[in-house]
């Protein structure tokens, strides 16, 4: 549906978006996942056709986006990151402007904006004017919007921005629902979102991509490479020494706690398990130990480690 290759996007000298490739297939739910500032919105601009690339191609449902943009746009949906709406229109009248600007002729205009105005919850606002709504239902106008000419694939740009956490709670819902019968690509920084909405995850940062896979597949990725917690009432720094000598450790960083307790955190190879070890060097040295347990890697912890700056 989507087919991305060696996407680049520079403003002046800076480079957004370097060289980026990625695909959705027909069906998919993918959050688009970064940090402020990744690339997110430049990328999903150019998918759109709104912004040029620099360089690379992209391809929707097999149109190229700028060689056929038209037959390309037809096929998408898209939310910006802020829905520019007329304040002065009233619900309906604003989707209908939109529906004709849009093509579509005055009978499956009026037909799809019945049909969205149901599937967005807008039917009870549906003669208000735009200035009056609360920003869940502006929001939600932004959807119907993206809807109204029917289009196979959604691409939303950070929809529940700005709202609190009821509204948050409903356009999640209406974005899995619309899952069921639409391809998503839907951009947001934040983990739970894409945990609660998303089958794929591409991870962005520093205009690449980092990662991308399913949530759970990232999360286990992670939790093959060994990472375990400890609670030592030591001398911190000869423990970590002592730490860092055992078997397949790859790494150890502490921290220091209250009454002369620190707590490490110790990265080994993938696959090792070195929680016996420190067990056993604690006794050894007669150094009192209170925790060690292997970590339950989240999503979050993948979204660390592959956006770190370090
Ligand atoms: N019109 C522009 N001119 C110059 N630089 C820009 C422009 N738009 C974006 N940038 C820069 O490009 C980089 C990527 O911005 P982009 O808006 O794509 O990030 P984002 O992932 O959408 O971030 P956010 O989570 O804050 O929305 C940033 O460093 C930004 O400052
Ligand atoms: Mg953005």
């Amino acid at each position: 549906m989507i087919e991305v290759r060696q996407l680049t996007k520079s403003y002046a000298r800076h480079e957004a978006v370097r060289g980026i490739s990625f695909h959705v297939d027909r069906g998919e739910i993918v959050g688009f996942l970064g940090p402020n500032g990744a690339g997110k919105t430049t990328t999903l601009r150019m998918l759109t056709g709104y912004l040029p690339p620099t360089s690379g191609t992209a391809s929707i449902a097999g149109f190229d986006i700028f060689r056929q943009s038209l037959e390309a746009r037809r096929k998408i949906g898209y939310m910006p990151e802020n829905v520019p709406l007329y304040d002065d229109m009233r619900v309906r009248e604003y989707l209908s402007f939109r529906a004709h600007l849009k093509g579509l002729d005055n009978n499956r205009a009026r037909q799809r904006v019945s049909e969205v105005l149901d599937t967005c919850g807008l039917e009870a606002v549906k003669k208000k004017m735009i200035k009056t709504l609360s920003k869940g239902y502006r929001q939600r106008v932004g959807l119907a919007d993206a809807l109204v000419h029917d289009p196979e694939l959604l691409i939303l740009d950070e929809p529940t921005n700005g709202l609190d956490p009821n509204q948050i709670r409903q356009i999640r819902e209406l974005i899995k629902r619309l899952g069921e019968t639409h391809t998503i690509l839907v951009s947001t920084h934040i983990l739970h979102e894409v945990e609660i909405i998303c089958n794929r995850v591409i991870i962005i940062d520093t205009g690449k991509i980092r990662a991308s896979d399913t949530p759970a597949n990232l999360v286990n990725q992670m939790r093959a490479a060994g990472r375990v917690t400890a609670e030592l009432q030591v001398d911190p720094l000869g423990a970590a020494a002592a730490i860092a000598r055992i078997d397949h450790v790859k790494k150890v960083r502490h921290e220091e706690l209250d009454h002369g307790w620190s707590r490490f955190h110790i990265l080994s190879d993938s696959g090792s398990d070195v929680r016996e070890a420190i067990a056993l060097l604690a006794a050894q040295y007669g150094w009192p130990l209170r925790t060690v347990f292997r970590d339950e890697p989240t999503l979050e912890d993948v979204f660390v480690e592959m956006t770190r700056k370090d």
